[in-house]
Formats: C-alpha cells, sequence, structure tokens
C-alpha cells in the first residue's frame, strides 16, 4: 500500500521504518525535505514530498505533526488531497506549557478532543485515533513479556478502523476499538498518563493492555 506520512520527527520516522518494514511504499512529509536525507538514504525507495505530496501519495495517511499545528499542516497539506482516505491520527494535543509534576498540558478539554475539531474541519477525511498512547521507539512490533499490548482506537468510519486494526496486526499490536470520534477524549490524555512514569523517574519503555 501506498502510505503518506505527514511529519518528519521520530514518529513519523518510526512509523515509517514500520510501514516500509512490513512492504508498504513509503512517502514522510516536511517543510524541510532536506531534515529527512538521513531516514531516506537507511529506507531506500521511500520518497520524501511537502505535505500536499505526502496526502495526495498516500491510500492511507498518517498525521504525526506537533498538536498545536496540525490543523494547519492538514489544510498545508490540501483537504482534496486526503479526501475519503483514512487518516491515522497519531497526534496529541500537548501545549506549550511544561508539565506539573510530570503531567502534560493540553490545549483541548475533556468534552471536545482534537480529532473531533479535526474530522469536523475535514468532514470528508476519515480519521483513526492510534498510536498515540505509546512512544515511539515502541510503535512497531514492540516485544512485552506479558504479550501483545493494547492499542486503543477510535473514530466515526467502520471501514477506516478495521484497515487500522489490520495494521495494528502487522505491527504486533491488539486493537481495542472505543467507538466513534468522541472517544478520543478518552484516548488522547492516555498520552499524558504514559508520559508521567517518563518525566517523573525516566521509564518509557511500558505501553498499556487491557485484560478482560
Ligand atoms: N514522541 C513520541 O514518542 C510520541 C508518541 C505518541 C504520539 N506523539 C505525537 O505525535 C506527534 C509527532 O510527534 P514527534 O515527536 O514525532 O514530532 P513533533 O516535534 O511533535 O512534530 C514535528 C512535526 O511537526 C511539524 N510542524 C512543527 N511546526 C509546524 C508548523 N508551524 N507548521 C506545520 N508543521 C509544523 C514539523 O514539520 P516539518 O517537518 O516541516 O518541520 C514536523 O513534521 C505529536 O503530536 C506528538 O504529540 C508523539
Amino acid at each position: 500500500m501506498k502510505v503518506g506520512i505527514i511529519g518528519s520527527g521520530v514518529v513519523a520516522q518510526a512509523l515509517g521504518d514500520g510501514f516500509v518494514k512490513h512492504g508498504h511504499e513509503v512517502m514522510l512529509g516536511t517543510r524541510e525535505p532536506a531534515k529527512l536525507a538521513d531516514w531516506t538514504a537507511k529506507n531506500p525507495g521511500s520518497t520524501v514530498g511537502s505535505f500536499a505530496e505526502t496526502a495526495k501519495f498516500g491510500a492511507l495517511v498518517i498525521l504525526a505533526v506537533k498538536g498545536t499545528v496540525a490543523s494547519e499542516a492538514l489544510r498545508a497539506a490540501g483537504a482534496a488531497n486526503f479526501s475519503g482516505k483514512t487518516i491515522i491520527d497519531a497526534v496529541n494535543p500537548i501545549a506549550d506549557a511544561p508539565p506539573v509534576n510530570g503531567v502534560l498540558k493540553f490545549f483541548t478539554n475533556l468534552d471536545e478532543s482534537l480529532m473531533e475539531q479535526l474530522q469536523r474541519e475535514f468532514p470528508d477525511a476519515r480519521f483513526v485515533k492510534a498510536f498515540n498512547s505509546v512512544g515511539s521507539a515502541l510503535m512497531v512490533n514492540p516485544k512485552f513479556a506479558a504479550g501483545k499490548p493494547t492499542m486503543f482506537i477510535c473514530g466515526n468510519h467502520d471501514s477506516a478502523k478495521k484497515a487500522v486494526s489490520e495494521i495494528l496486526d502487522q505491527f504486533g499490536w491488539e486493537t481495542a476499538d472505543m467507538g466513534k470520534a468522541e472517544a478520543a477524549r478518552a484516548i488522547e490524555p492516555l498520552c499524558m498518563l504514559w508520559c508521567i512514569p517518563g518525566f517523573l523517574r525516566n521509564e518509557w519503555t511500558h505501553a498499556f493492555k487491557l485484560l478482560n
């Protein structure tokens, strides 16, 4: 599959590595292609483009930019270039203010998530929240003694969630579908919880698992 990843940071690069490893064709999107020279050298056959070129390239699109600019980045990508497409939204709405006692600050509130805002602004795209509740180093086929970790996902389009759960399967995760876009109000703050042991005790190697 052609996968367009809007972003150039650690998440975009880690997911890019994962999609290449699993045989997909990958383009990473950035405003500054030069910063991804090392990544393309490491991943022959992969390419780098603008946000718009990347959105157009992907049959599947991943959004992996800084939360405060998510909407701006999608506007630059051009809504027509991702209309009707599944967008894996790995973005967390982290505010620029520093964490307090290890707890990140968000610029959203518990009655409206960032993904809901994006889904409303770009109604023809099919957003699925995923990959936001774990560090980039653990996104692709993480190994835990307790078995597969759980990725919590949500979104308004069942076919898009099915496609994302197939990707998660490849990437070594079990999927817990939490329902429609509103569930992102609960899934986005999992990022806060995930980061607390990191900020307090420099522990960054865990993931969530839903037991039932
Ligand atoms: N770090 C993690 O382990 C982790 C884990 C889960 C989820 N997340 C979430 O995943 C997202 C990506 O995180 P990250 O750490 O890889 O990178 P990041 O530093 O949060 O974001 C880097 C990306 O944001 C873009 N960007 C920054 N300012 C911009 C602007 N004014 N206009 C347009 N684009 C702009 C950059 O574009 P250019 O390429 O053009 O510079 C770059 O692609 C974030 O929302 C983060 O909360 C992170």
